[in-house]
Order: structure tokens, then C-alpha cells, then sequence
């Protein structure tokens, strides 16, 4: 074998392990909803958004904001946020809207599904009310995560920027996992903008979009509960060869 093969076989065999590992990161990830208390260093949570920010957005624009919380300032978040919880939920209302009324079908099935391994996982009955409305609170403890960011986007933009969000959100998540620290994206932030807003001085033209819990998982990443639908389910292939 020439000198030149076995670079070229070198290099393919460590392009194998990076895309193995990336795949790992991947597929690792999941929304995770018990968190260890262990502190996540403030520098850990930079190289996460340093990578992050790597995120593609249409024309660059980059319309990403995320106020990142820890500590005393966690604490009062999550201590402002349970307590409207408790005390006037319906009084909060997301100023956009996540899901459509009528969900299609297939669609409408997948949330049912979800709602039955989600609630059966943690032993509540879908018609408990009382149980279902105390684990959205955890929500508002980041799930025992010690660091919360709170993610916003300038009203003004278009929805084609909340594509570009979303692919900055999924960097902070995966890098995250790369660090072997897990996540959580949480519309249900957006419901109490109102309170973010005042406590986080989060200036008018930004939208509360999610909030992320970061911290290291209580539970270990086989204990994945989301199936997928298999790829033939939504991909269309055409022109490759039969
Ligand atoms: C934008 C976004 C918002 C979400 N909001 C919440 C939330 O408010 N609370 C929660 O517990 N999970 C939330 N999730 C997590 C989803 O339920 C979860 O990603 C989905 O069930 C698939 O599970 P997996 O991420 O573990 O694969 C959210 C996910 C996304 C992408």
C-alpha cells in the first residue's frame, strides 16, 4: 500500500469516527426532565453558545438572544413562575402560537402517543388534572437544572427567522450533549413572558420563544421513551437508482 492509500484510509477512518460520534450526539439527546443539581460552570455554558452561534441563518442574520440564568437569578425566575402558576395560569397566555387548533390526523395521533408514554412513564392518569398541572410546574424549576436559559427573538423578524432559531436551539442542545450534559427546550416558558419580561428587563421588541434546562441528566440517555417514525414515512427519494 502506497503512503498516500494509507493517509486516504487514515483519514476515512477518522471521518467514520467523527460521524459516528456525531450521530451518538444525536440520537443521545433527548428532552430530559430530572436533572442532577450539580453546577455547570458558567465557562462550560460560553463554549456551548461559542459553538452554537456556528448555527446557519438565512442572510446571517443570526436572530438568536438568549439571557442565560443561574443561581439567586434562576431561583427567582422559577420561584415567580411557579407561584402564577399556582395562583393565575389563566391569566398567561404565549404571545404566539405553537401548535395549530385542528391537528391534521397523523399529527393529532403522534401527540396522543406522546401524552400516553409521557404520562404513563410517570404513572399519571391523562385525566388527572392536579398530577398533570404539578409536573408542568417542574417546567418552571428547569427540572431541577442548574442553569435555564431563556430564549428570544426579535418580534420584527419573519418566520423564516424562526427556522434559523430553531437550528441555533438544536446547536445549544447538542453541544450540550457533546459535553455530557443534557437539555430540555420548554415552549411553555413563553405562557409567562409577561413576569420574564419584567424580571429579565427583556426590552418589548423581543419575544419569549423557549426556555432550555441544562445540567447533567438523572437518568441515563437509554432511558429514551420518544420513538421516531421510520425514514420512508417522511422522505420522499427521487432519481436514485432502485
Ligand atoms: C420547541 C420545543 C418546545 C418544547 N417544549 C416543551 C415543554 O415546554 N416542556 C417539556 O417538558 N417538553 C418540551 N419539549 C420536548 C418535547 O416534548 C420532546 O422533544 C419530544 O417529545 C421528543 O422527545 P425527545 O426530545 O426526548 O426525543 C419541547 C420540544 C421542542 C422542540
Amino acid at each position: 500500500m502506497s503512503a498516500l492509500e494509507e493517509v486516504l484510509i487514515g483519514e476515512c477512518k477518522a471521518d467514520a469516527v467523527v460521524q459516528t460520534r456525531i450521530d451518538e450526539i444525536i440520537a443521545g439527546r433527548f428532552a430530559c426532565r430530572e436533572f442532577c443539581d450539580a453546577p455547570v460552570p458558567r465557562r462550560t455554558i460560553e463554549q456551548i453558545l461559542r459553538v452554537a452561534r456556528f448555527a446557519p441563518s438565512g442572510a446571517n442574520i443570526q436572530p438568536w438572544h438568549v439571557y442565560v440564568l443561574a443561581g439567586a437569578a434562576k431561583y427567582r425566575v422559577s420561584a415567580a413562575l411557579l407561584e402564577a402558576h399556582e395562583t393565575s395560569s389563566d391569566e398567561h397566555v404565549s404571545e404566539y402560537k405553537y401548535y395549530a387548533s385542528d391537528l391534521p390526523d397523523r399529527y393529532l395521533r403522534r401527540r396522543q402517543e406522546f401524552g400516553r408514554l409521557f404520562y404513563g412513564s410517570l404513572g399519571i392518569a391523562q385525566a388527572d388534572v392536579e398530577a398533570r398541572s404539578y409536573q408542568t410546574a417542574k417546567n418552571y424549576t428547569f427540572f431541577g437544572a442548574p442553569v435555564g436559559l431563556i430564549v428570544t427573538i426579535d418580534r420584527r423578524l419573519e418566520i423564516g427567522s424562526w427556522l434559523d432559531l430553531g437550528m441555533f436551539v438544536q446547536n445549544v442542545m447538542l453541544a450540550a450533549a457533546g459535553r455530557g450534559l443534557q437539555s430540555c427546550p420548554q415552549e411553555t416558558f413563553s405562557k409567562y413572558h409577561q413576569i420574564l419580561r419584567s424580571l429579565l428587563s427583556i426590552p418589548e421588541e423581543q419575544m419569549v420563544v423557549c426556555g432550555i434546562s441544562i445540567g447533567r441528566a438523572k437518568v441515563s440517555t437509554m432511558d429514551r421513551l420518544m420513538p421516531r417514525a421510520e425514514v420512508d414515512e417522511f422522505a420522499t427519494f427521487v432519481g436514485f437508482e432502485a
